[in-house]
């Protein structure tokens, strides 16, 4: 939506009309494309804290009321009563699906978790415990060699590689972590399965593939997989879409998207947070010595899964996370001791001014390693799980992206401090 002038921005003496471009809820936006013709200046603004990207309408947070929407849902809602491969249809076709829609993708997913030996081989390339999303990123970007029918812009080609990349990617996981532990891969059923029962089916398995898989713990998956699967321009999305504005395949922008998700202020922090924990444990520090630690800054700790550029309030999705972490570690009896240590944590860092000034809360990843550690799952599989739960989010902005006639190649200005032009000094010359 653009409305006529509503800003002026004056640049030594040139007075530029700025359009105001209005949101549906949150934050309007400055439009501002002549300021470097007009003016020759550029903006800068390090970390993107007050820059927009593009217009979206896949996702809405408001991060002071800790508001979390996909496509006008509330994350609560979503949690409770759908499931992921119905939020993946939401966030990628912009609706809930109809009975039969669900039921064709679940079909049309179930179909293709089956992966190519090529794939398979490429997975056993690695040592057994080479950090995992380095191969999944290659995995997912080799994947598109392997289906040349699905790396067109074209509906039909586009259509296929969502969901070739929602089914092959949970069987890569599965097999990452099969490896990881010494197995072999199982073959995945290819039809009349349910989506994250299948996964935990391929993860968890023995050898001869026959398993009966926990109803809580089915349910506990798809719930945090729900919560992982958007939160609009966040690093690894924006990488998607910066990567799919050269016209790269959704694959080759996904697997970016993947090795964004790694470090551990993003996807990696549910892993950290985990390592914290157990090293407070170890230590024999008392959380108050620890969190003490974090506020002296000497030491560069950070409390890990908490804070967030966005959420100024309580994560709603840490929310989610903490109550069914509170229902299935009580039940599987794992990690309590741990659990408790997080919450008292979470209590005496909710009421220090350190941690309130900076309106520090915990975000999603603060209670989930508890929870995929109960599940079975090493620390080193946290952050293929998130990157596992965030495909729909991917795919949807990719999609959003291709469609938009206004994406153009990302490519951002700079402001130049290096030396200005100098004369080549011979090597004989040089001090
Ligand atoms: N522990 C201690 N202090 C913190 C923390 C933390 N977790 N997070 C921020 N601060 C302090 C920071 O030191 C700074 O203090 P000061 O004003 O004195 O310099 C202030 O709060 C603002 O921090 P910032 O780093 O400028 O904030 P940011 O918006 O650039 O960073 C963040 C957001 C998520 C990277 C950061 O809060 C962080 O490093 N958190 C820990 C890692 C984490 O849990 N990441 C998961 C994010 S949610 C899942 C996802 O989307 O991937």
């Amino acid at each position: 939506m653009v409305e006529p002038t509503a800003a002026q921005l004056s640049v030594d003496g040139t007075v530029l009309d700025l359009e105001v471009e209005r949101s549906v809820e949150g934050n309007d936006g400055i439009a501002i494309p002549r300021l470097l013709a007009d003016t020759g200046h550029v903006t800068i603004d390090p970390g993107f804290m007050n820059t927009a990207a593009c217009e979206s309408s896949i996702t809405y947070i408001d991060g002071e009321a800790g508001t979390l929407r996909y496509r006008g849902y509330p994350i609560a809602q979503l949690a409770s009563q759908s499931t992921f491969l119905e939020v993946a249809h939401l966030l990628i076709h912009g609706e809930l699906p109809s009975r039969a829609e669900l039921e064709a993708l679940a079909e049309r997913v179930a179909r293709h978790m089956q992966v190519h030996d090529g794939i398979k081989n490429f997975l056993r390339a690695f040592p057994r415990d080479a950090q995992p999303m380095a191969i999944l990123s290659g995995a997912i970007s080799a994947l598109q060699t392997f289906y040349p029918d699905s790396v067109g812009r074209n509906v039909e080609e586009v259509e296929r590689a969502s969901v070739l990349l929602l089914a092959k990617t949970a069987t890569v996981i599965a097999y990452l972590q099969r490896r990881s532990q010494g197995g072999d891969y199982i073959e995945p059923h290819k039809s009349g399965t349910d989506y994250v029962e299948e996964f935990l089916r391929l993860t968890f398995a023995p050898q001869d593939g026959a398993v009966e898989v926990d109803p809580k713990i089915c349910r506990a998956m798809d719930l945090l997989l729900i919560l992982h699967a958007d939160h609009e321009q966040n690093c690894s999305t924006s990488t998607v879409r910066i990567v799919g504005s050269s016209q790269a395949t959704m694959y080759a922008s996904v697997a970016a998207g993947v090795s964004a998700l790694s470090g551990p202020l993003h996807g990696g922090a549910n892993e950290a947070a985990l390592h914290m924990f157990d090293e407070i444990k170890a230590s024999g520090d008392t959380v108050d010595t620890f969190v003490a630690k974090v506020k002296d800054k000497s030491e560069g700790a950070r409390l890990m899964g908490f804070g967030h550029r966005v959420y100024k309030s309580y994560d709603p999705r840490g929310a989610e996370v903490k109550k069914v972490a509170d229902e299935v570690l009580r039940e599987l009896g794992g990690n309590v001791e741990l659990f408790d240590m997080a919450q008292r944590l979470e209590e005496i860092a909710l009421s220090d001014e350190y941690f309130i000034e900076r309106k520090l809360y915990p975000n999603v990843d603060f209670y989930t390693g508890l929870l995929y550690k109960a599940m079975g799952f090493p620390p080193s599989m946290f952050t293929p799980l998130f990157a596992l739960g965030r495909m729909p989010g991917w795919i949807a902005h990719w999609r959003e992206a291709l469609t938009d006639p206004r994406t153009k190649i990302g490519r951002p200005r700079q402001i130049y401090t290096g030396a200005q032009e100098r004369a080549y000094v011979p090597m004989d010359a040089r001090g």
